[in-house]
């Protein structure tokens, strides 16, 4: 045998390693090698300065970090973290079913008042709640996922169904569709419906009392994820705040109850902090409390985290809706913007997440790297993180932005829309 023939049959033979799979996937190869290539992707950020950021010798203003409200630069905020960690330390290393330091009472109880809920439950990621509480909740049930769900409720969907569930697929915004599927399942078995608040493409929120309804209607458990709604919209929308008061999330934003939902939301967005809830019965709270492995097993919210959380809640009442206000205003200029230059995207809503869809999935590339060199940072949305007709990047306005810095991302989309061909707001579906 020659060497090349030894070495054909060696990795004829030769067994996948770990991660491969992925890399040999097709649908990969673009994020990959943007990943692995393009500037605005796994960079390394040197320095911040406000919403200005520096990647190497470089200053751009950034409109790819979800602090909504600008709470990662509030002085109040920051100053909250040295006592803290004078009567804690870095970290209460306790898993909560061992030991919980008081401000997870205190976060619980403030949290619950805010949100007008039965109840809440803090754990540490909104990640972590789904992949462990999806599956505590559907059992050998039924678990319906919005198809544009984020991805992480996908994976807790998946655990769930490896534990003997069943998914299914509900297609976005087709109320009809969640019906048809409830009605399809037999009466014995338990369903729970997943899909996001503020969806973290679109910007927008789905029908929820609707949902709501449809769901009471037919036995089904409403999971809804409102990680980019938590902070930003809530209870009494008025012409004056269109996102609405005190920023207690979607549920109230549309004057619901609670009955027959869960609401999972985060801080790690808005709030510029480190922990997630979910807003609950205080019977469901006991159960996951020795239900769901991060309150038995994951190690807490670092005592920064939790004294940011706290003090977030005080500037939240004390400014939040004026915040809420500039947030919701420079918003608006850069949808104006985008309106007047005859650009589809796919935010209908007005709320801070801006989507704006390629004419050419394949210009991802060279539009990112026109953007980075014009100075605005961005998040870049290629295949397969989305429809490779939504292929595009996304804006993310927060209250920290300056006007000037607004001015500059605005004369920049202007350019853009010579030099790239972009979808049009006629395109719209
Ligand atoms: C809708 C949605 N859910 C969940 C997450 C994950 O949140 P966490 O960082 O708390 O795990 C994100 C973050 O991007 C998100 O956008």
């Amino acid at each position: 045998m020659t060497a090349t023939s030894l070495h054909q049959a060696a990795s004829v033979n030769r067994r996948p390693m770990v991660g491969e799979k992925v890399r040999a996937d097709a649908r990969w190869e673009d994020l990959e090698r943007l990943r692995s290539t393009h500037p605005m992707m796994d960079a390394i950020i040197d320095e911040v300065k406000g919403r200005r950021i520096r990647v190497g010798d470089r200053w751009l203003s950034d409109f790819a970090s979800c602090n909504y409200l600008g709470f990662d630069l509030h002085p109040e905020i920051i100053a909250s973290v040295p006592a803290a960690l004078d009567k804690w330390g870095t970290h209460p290393s306790w898993s909560r079913l061992l030991g919980n330091p008081r401000p997870y009472v205190e976060i619980e109880e403030r949290l619950t008042e805010l949100l007008g809920a039965p109840d809440t439950l803090v754990l540490p990621t909104i990640t972590l709640i789904h992949t462990s509480v999806i599956p505590a909740l559907a059992g050998q049930g039924a678990v319906l996922v919005d198809t544009q769900a984020h991805k992480t409720i996908y994976e807790g969907a998946s655990i769930a169904r490896g534990a003997g569930a069943n998914l299914h697929r509900v297609r976005t915004n087709d109320p009809g569709h969640l019906e048809e599927v409830l009605r399809s399942l037999p009466g014995n078995v338990s369903r729970i419906f997943c899909v996001d608040g503020v969806n973290s493409m679109t910007g927008n929120a789905p029908d929820l009392p609707l949902y709501a309804r449809i769901c009471r209607e037919n036995g089904a458990l409403l999971y809804v994820d409102d990680a980019h709604g938590f902070g930003v919209i809530g209870e009494s929308p008025s012409d004056d705040l269109p996102y609405g008061h005190r920023g207690n999330s979607v549920i109230r934003f549309y004057g619901e109850s609670y009955d027959n939902i869960v609401l999972v939301g985060g801080f790690s967005k808005a709030y510029s902090s480190l922990a997630a809830f979910l807003a609950l019965p205080t019977s469901l709270k006991n159960y996951l409390k020795v239900a769901a492995s991060p309150y038995l097993y994951s190690g807490p919210s670092p005592t920064a985290s939790l004294a940011t959380v706290l003090a977030g809640f005080d500037v939240n009442e004390a400014e939040g809706d004026e915040i809420r206000r500039s947030l919701c205003r420079k918003t608006r200029s850069v949808l104006d913007h985008i309106a007047k230059l005859g650009l589809r995207t796919l935010n209908t809503s007005g709320y801070p997440v801006i989507e704006l869809p390629l004419g050419h999935a394949d210009d991802i590339d060279a539009v990112g790297r026109f953007l980075f060199e014009r100075g605005i940072y961005v998040t870049m949305a290629p295949y397969p993180l989305v429809p490779r007709s939504q292929v595009g990047f996304r804006v993310q306005v927060t209250a920290a932005n300056e006007d000037a810095e607004l001015e500059q991302l605005n004369e920049v989309l202007s350019e853009l829309s010579v030099r790239f061909e972009m979808q049009r707001a006629s395109q719209a579906a």
